[in-house]
């Protein structure tokens, strides 16, 4: 099994391009055969989830980080055929991480 690769999209600004960026690479990654999976690890501003049509997923990279949730919970498969576990723009309180 060949292990993964994790590609980060950062920016020191906003709206230049992270997100739109990491969709369309994802999908392409994906269609050139290979599992990808979108990750936001925006955990205040993100948008990941309305560029996926799933803002509204109930479970996200906030439930999992604070040990509410599983990874399996909160990822889902979009019909592009990419993975994708998204972040919450409205978590009431600070993240505490879980030690597991
Ligand atoms: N290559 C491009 N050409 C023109 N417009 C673009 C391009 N890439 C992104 N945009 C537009 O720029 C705006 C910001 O894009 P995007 O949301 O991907 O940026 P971001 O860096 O993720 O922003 P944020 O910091 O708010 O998360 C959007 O309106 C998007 O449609
Ligand atoms: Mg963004």
């Amino acid at each position: 099994m060949n292990e993964g690769r994790v590609i980060g999209l950062v920016s020191g600004k906003g709206g230049v391009g992270k997100t739109s960026a990491c969709v369309n690479l994802g999908i392409a990654l994906s269609r050139l055969g290979n599992e990808v999976t979108l990750i936001d690890t925006d955990l205040s501003a993100s948008n990941l989830g309305v560029y996926m049509g799933r803002y509204d997923h109930p479970v996200k990279i906030h439930e999992v980080l604070s040990g509410e949730a599983s990874l399996q919970e909160a990822m889902f498969r979009h019909p592009t055929g990419v993975n994708a576990l998204v972040a919450s723009t409205e978590y009431p309180t600070q993240i505490r991480t879980h030690p597991t």
